[in-house]
């Protein structure tokens, strides 16, 4: 595999992706809209890689660019981030993110089956699977979204199922995401997210930065070790490495393969706040808060199928996903933007 067309790919998991591709010796390119990210991203992933992805700022809904890209530089797979990705965003502006999302996808593999690209791997989400009715969760638990976000995936997951069947020389892997953290060794790349982040780790991370007074902690009263809910972190540098062996096993298979991508174990936000404090050396301010809405109790990866058909499996732990995290929080207090 050498040429690779990157959606999203300067974005958090894709600016991550992209930099072990080109590591791995892969041409790339990069097609982004920036509309949550920024060219500088692509600047420093560059200068990690000692080589540049080329870069082309288009949007995933525009058909013309994207058939102009497809046929210069005739990718021999994609690997498609694009998209937008905020839960509580999607529920205000549903239409917004059914457009990006399905509409984007649709027209990439339109164009794709155009130009004859017929390998892809897609940024799908363990939100698909809704509230879990077993633990850890596998890839063959019914699929129930609670939010026009992951319905817009699991919608995409289906079309891509679909045009696998109806063209039997394309593959897909669709990846499930658990939770992403943590940041490149180099602490030059990062989330940075927009405005006040609503995930954990970030907002854990700029508590410790000074620039948030305190934590809130949304309920205490689950049904789990300590209270507080339980997710499957996984770092991004191993996320990224998912992706690599995906696209070696969409290169000698075709059909629609659904992939869980997560470590198989949990940590509690308390579990997740403890780690952060030992790795800065002193406490981080908290308060508990009630439950926030849609959130469930636990979220567990079961991980056999990534190692059994990928050979991929998670090496981080918490301890560097902390690590890590305040590396780049601390050596850009203002993450991309300074
Ligand atoms: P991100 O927002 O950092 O990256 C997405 C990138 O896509 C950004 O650079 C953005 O500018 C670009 N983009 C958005 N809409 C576009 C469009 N219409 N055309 C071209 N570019 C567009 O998000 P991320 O965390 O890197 O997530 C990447 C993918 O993984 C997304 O599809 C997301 O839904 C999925 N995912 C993320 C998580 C997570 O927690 N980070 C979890 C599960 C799944
Ligand atoms: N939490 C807090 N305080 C905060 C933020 C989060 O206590 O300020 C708690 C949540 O209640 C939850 C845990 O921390 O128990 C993790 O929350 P995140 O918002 O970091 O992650 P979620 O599991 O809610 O969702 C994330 C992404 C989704 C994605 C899902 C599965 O936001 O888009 O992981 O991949 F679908």
């Amino acid at each position: 595999m050498t040429r690779i067309l990157v959606t999203g790919g300067a974005g958090y998991v894709g600016s991550h992706t992209t930099l072990h591709l080109l590591r791995a010796g892969h041409e790339v390119l990069s097609y982004d809209n920036y509309a949550n990210s920024s060219s500088e991203v692509l600047r420093r992933v560059a200068e990690l890689a000692g080589r540049a992805p080329e870069i082309v700022e288009g949007d995933v809904c525009d058909r013309k660019t994207l058939d102009a890209v497809m046929a210069r530089f005739d990718p021999e797979a994609v690997i498609h981030f694009a998209g937008l990705k905020a839960v509580g965003q999607s529920v205000k502006k549903p239409l917004s993110y059914y457009w990006n999302n399905v509409t984007g996808t649709q027209n990439l593999l339109e164009s794709m089956q155009e130009h004859g690209c017929r390998r892809i791997v897609f940024s799908s989400s363990a939100t698909v699977y809704g509230e879990a009715r077993y633990l850890p969760i596998d890839e063959d638990h019914p699929i129930a979204p609670t939010n026009p976000y992951g319905r817009t995936k699991a919608f995409v997951e289906g079309i891509i199922g679909d045009w696998c069947h109806a063209w039997p020389e394309a593959s897909a892997v669709l990846l499930r995401y658990f939770n992403p953290v943590g940041a490149d060794a180099s602490g030059r790349i990062g989330e940075d997210p927009n405005g006040t982040p609503e995930n954990l780790v970030p907002y854990i991370a700029r508590v410790a930065a000074n620039r948030l007074e305190k934590l809130g902690v949304f309920g205490d009263d689950y049904d789990t070790r300590d209270g507080t809910g339980e997710r499957d972190y996984i770092h991004v540098s191993d996320l990224a490495e998912a992706h690599l062996s995906a696209l070696t096993y969409a290169c000698r298979s075709s059909g629609c393969e659904a992939i869980n991508v997560g470590t198989g174990r949990g940590a509690t936000v308390f579990e997740m706040l403890k780690a952060f404090e030992a790795t800065i050396g002193r406490e981080i301010p908290y308060e508990v808060l009630p439950r926030r809405s849609g959130d469930v109790a636990r979220s567990l990866a079961a991980v056999q199928r990534a190692e059994s058909l990928l050979g991929w499996r998670a090496h981080h732990d918490i301890a560097d996903m902390c690590a890590s995290t305040w590396h780049w929080q601390s050596c850009n207090p203002d993450g991309y933007g300074a």
